[in-house]
């Protein structure tokens, strides 16, 4: 049984909370968006940097000016596409505009297809992707969310989990990965040299930044810096929607997390499953 408020639609097949998300915002972002050539889209599975890329972004289409990140909130700056509020956000917007979304790839807006927009896809770590989630779900009060880790694991393999399964996620956006309008990045590589990773954003969206104007994307972009920022951090929203007994929204920011979370039998598992649906895609995690 799932607890009053922490419910959910399904559409296509996707489950997703019922908190942020129509059949007609879903519809919406899928069939009636008109993408415009200069839209940027921020694409990831949850908990897989999506906040991160959203302050990047910002950070680069301001060159630098950390004014932007820290007057707006990030979901203003970076809207969700497929959530409620997407269509009154995006529509009158002026360009460029810089979108964020979890969308599967066969649920994703169909007319990008006929324009020149871009679209960055953020990677992490399924794993880790799990433990942040299983945290995540437990402080947001509108998401399905199991007490013990085990239980959670269960339900991040299932067909249930919210946008759904990891595997098939990152397994239906890869088949873009020859687009020249699509970048890949991962989570990890930019935990290790978030510079050179903001450089080859900029590259990829022909943005001409200074040495200076870099160094403060970088800056204004790091945990620290976001953790502390409340436009960014969430710590706005109110306790009945994201409970701060149960911590932050900037966690912990790190790789390798699901070594203090897994078992050993957990692990073996996951690592098997993991190679089963991941056979013919080559990437892998440090
Ligand atoms: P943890 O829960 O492992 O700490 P998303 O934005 O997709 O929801 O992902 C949230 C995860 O990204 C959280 O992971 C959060 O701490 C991490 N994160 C957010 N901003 C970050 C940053 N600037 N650097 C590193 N990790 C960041």
């Amino acid at each position: 049984m799932m607890e009053a408020g922490r419910q959910y639609i399904e559409f296509e097949h996707i489950r997703v909370p019922a908190a942020v998300h129509t059949m007609e915002s879903f519809n919406y972002a899928w069939k009636e968006f008109e993408t415009r050539d200069d839209d940027v889209f921020n694409v990831t599975y949850p908990k897989s940097g999506t906040t991160w890329l959203q302050e990047i972004l910002s950070l680069i289409y301001s060159n630098g000016d950390p004014t932007p990140v820290k007057t707006a909130f990030s979901w203003d700056r970076v809207p969700w596409i497929e959530q409620h509020g997407g269509r009154t956000q995006l529509e009158n917007r002026p360009s460029p505009r810089l979108i964020t979304t979890h969308l599967p790839f066969h649920l994703f807006t169909q007319s990008f297809f006929k324009t020149k927009a871009k679209v960055i896809y953020t990677i992490r770590n399924p794993k880790d992707v799990c433990v942040s989630l299983y945290y995540f779900s437990r402080m947001v009060q509108f998401m399905e969310y199991r007490d013990d880790f085990q239980d959670f694991v269960s339900l991040f393999l299932s067909k249930d989990i919210m946008f759904g399964r990891w595997f098939e996620h990152v397994k239906g956006w890869l088949t873009m990965k020859d687009n020249p309008n699509f970048l890949i990045l991962s989570y990890e590589d930019m935990l290790k040299d978030l510079r050179s990773n903001v450089i080859k954003i900029c590259k990829f969206l022909a943005r001409e930044l200074d040495d200076a104007a870099i160094d403060s994307v970088v800056e204004h972009s790091s945990f620290q810096a976001m953790k502390n920022n409340p436009m960014s951090n969430y710590s706005v929203v109110p306790n009945d929607i994201f409970d701060k007994k149960y911590g932050t929204f900037h966690r912990k920011g790190v790789a390798g997390d699901h070594k203090n979370h897994f078992t050993p039998a957990q692990e073996e598992e996951f690592e098997k499953i993991y190679k089963d649906c991941m056979k013919d895609v080559n990437i892998s995690f440090t």
